[in-house]
């Protein structure tokens, strides 16, 4: 049983240009999605993944973009966010991009999963009960209070996922997660993507191997000349 409340966000964004130093990147995306999503999107490297995501996180201002999206399936309401930093912000507020090799502030593991959490003002021991979930789940139990610099990279992939997991996004956007990662690491980093599955959590992950067979997608996407293709997933 999740800790964390459940509800669908379906997003729809259009008209997505992006160029840089002249050349285009992406051209005309159209797309929806939803928080029961688990899309695995694929491309050759520099394909435009991570600038896509990129964009989607609000990180990254786009040429052009159309933005609406329904927060609960039940209504048929409609938002839109017209202006580039009104859409920068629902974007920043409903969806966590981890880069491949994320960025880990000095302190333990502890402190860097409740970090987001304090931010949200919950009690401490809601705080507690959270992230030693979280340290279950990504099974480095045992870690709490180990210094973030002393992990290896695979370690440092799972605890920047379970600090996105603790403060349940609409949507988390994995950039090439497994590329640091040793066999182990891989097994317990598929648990916690499974995890967030359950709890309604919209996964994009990206792979530049069409392969990622681990992970039970049901959509795939595929980056190619600036283009976007829905594949069989
Ligand atoms: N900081 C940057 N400056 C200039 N060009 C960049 C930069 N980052 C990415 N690009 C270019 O944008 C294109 C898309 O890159 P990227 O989104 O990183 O692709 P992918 O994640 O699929 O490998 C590539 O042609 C890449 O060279
Ligand atoms: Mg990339």
């Amino acid at each position: 049983m999740s800790i964390l409340n459940k509800q669908a966000t379906i997003l729809k964004l259009g008209d997505i240009n992006y160029k840089r130093n002249k050349q285009i990147i992406l051209h005309n995306l159209n797309f929806e999605i939803s928080s029961e999503n688990f899309i695995l999107m694929t491309g050759q490297n520099g394909s435009g993944k991570s600038t896509l995501l990129k964009i989607m996180a609000g990180l990254l201002k786009p040429d052009s973009f159309d933005l609406s999206y329904k927060q609960c399936v039940q209504t048929n309401s409609i938002e839109k966010k017209n202006s580039w930093s009104a859409a920068k912000k629902f974007l920043r507020q409903n969806f966590c991009y981890l880069h491949q090799t994320p960025y880990l502030f000095s302190g333990t593991v502890y402190d860097n999963i409740a970090y987001g959490l304090r931010h949200q003002g919950l009690s401490r021991s809601e705080i507690s009960h959270k992230v030693s979930e979280a340290l279950k789940i990504i099974a480095l139990p045992h870690l709490g209070n180990r210094n973030s610099y002393a992990l290896s990279g695979g370690e440092k992939q799972r605890v920047a996922i379970a600090r996105s997991w603790v403060i349940h996004p609409a949507f988390i956007l994995l950039d090439e997660p497994f590329a640091n990662m040793d066999k182990h690491s891989r097994n317990s980093a598929y648990d916690i993507i499974n995890q967030l599955k359950e709890d309604n959590i919209g996964i994009i992950l990206t792979s530049h191997d069409p392969h990622s067979g681990e992970l039970d997608f049901n959509r795939h996407m595929h980056l190619h000349q600036g283009g976007m293709i829905e594949k069989q997933a």
